[in-house]
């Protein structure tokens, strides 16, 4: 496993993978690695000639009140469990590196950005997706791999890919979640007991709007009516920002989910740490649904320059 620091030592070694025929993936994350990440190296070793696993805590996608300067990191840790993991390269740049005195150019989405997390995250889409078309100019990857917990980030990143051009193809992947339901997060690392018991809350709600509509309910206001009841009533400390559901694949209003598929998002936070989950809704006789199914289904990933 090499550490590359350097915008050039990437570019050169992606050359060099290239003039050896191999194809190439990219995974991006700030680090702190659970097997929510291993799961899209794995993905990524098997489905590429060469895997680059980018750590970076980007900055500007954190607001002013966020937890920058506490987002939990261990490299040593991550470098172990990438070596064992089948990743071939780290790309650890420096801060400075990738945001020079007075960086100016941003990539701005102008709607779905704005709903759900964009509410109380105000610069957090711009900054996530100017990191990521940063990432996707250096490394220059086949295909770069994401997590289907950040949801909303996810159909931001394959809208961005395809208005902007970018060759590349996105893989999104299924949340990987501890046994209680909890979706793995690094964030999950600043629970106490208490708080970690709790926290499966985001999950239940999530399956029980998930009972409700398989057992016939299908007004998108009733359900998140019932959903939030249920947060209220079955957490203690745990607060909802939001329970919404969306169109899957555009993250469109919806009145009534009668065209598949819907999405049920949401946020909350217990004590200080920010959670976020969600789930597809699907009936039992809908064929299994992921979003990388329908996005393949739309036509919506760029497979230009996939060779893999
Ligand atoms: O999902 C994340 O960890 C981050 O938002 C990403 C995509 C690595 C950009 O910093």
């Amino acid at each position: 496993l090499q550490v590359l620091k350097e915008k050039e030592e990437i570019r050169n070694a992606v050359k060099n993978a290239r003039l050896a025929g191999k194809t190439v993936g990219l995974v991006p994350t700030m680090g702190y690695l659970h097997e929510g990440h291993l799961s899209l190296v794995r993905k990524s070793a098997s489905g590429c000639g060469i895997t680059i696993v980018s750590i970076f805590v980007n900055p500007t996608q954190f607001g002013p009140m966020e937890d920058l300067s506490k987002y939990p990191r261990d490299l040593t840790r991550d470098l172990e469990l990438l070596a064992n993991t089948g990743a071939d390269i780290v790309y650890f740049p420096k801060k400075d590196s990738m945001y020079r005195d007075g960086f100016s150019t941003w990539v701005n989405e102008n709607d779905i950005s704005k709903g759900l997390c964009g509410k109380t995250r105000r610069h957090h889409f711009r900054g996530v997706l100017t990191i990521v078309a940063k990432l996707f100019n250096i490394v220059q990857p086949d295909v770069a791999y994401f997590g289907q917990k950040d949801y909303q980030q996810a159909i931001l990143i394959v809208n961005m890919a395809e208005e902007l051009d970018f060759s590349v193809k996105i893989e999104i992947c299924p949340i990987i979640r501890e046994q209680d339901g909890l979706a793995m997060s690094s964030r999950n690392a600043y629970l106490n007991p208490s708080e970690r018991k709790e926290a499966v809350i985001f999950n239940r709600t999530l399956r029980f709007v998930e009972n409700e509509f398989i057992s016939g309910k299908d007004s998108v206001e009733d359900l998140t009516m019932i959903g939030s009841v249920y947060f209220h009533d079955n957490s203690s400390t745990a607060k909802l920002e939001y329970l919404e559901i969306k169109d899957a694949e555009t993250l469109e209003n919806l009145k009534v989910i009668d065209e598949y598929p819907a999405v049920v998002l949401i946020a909350g936070k217990i004590g200080k740490t920010r959670l976020i989950d969600n789930l597809i809704l699907k009936k039992s006789d809908q064929p299994v649904f992921t979003l990388m199914d329908e996005m393949e289904q739309t036509g919506k990933t760029v497979t230009d320059n996939f060779q893999g």
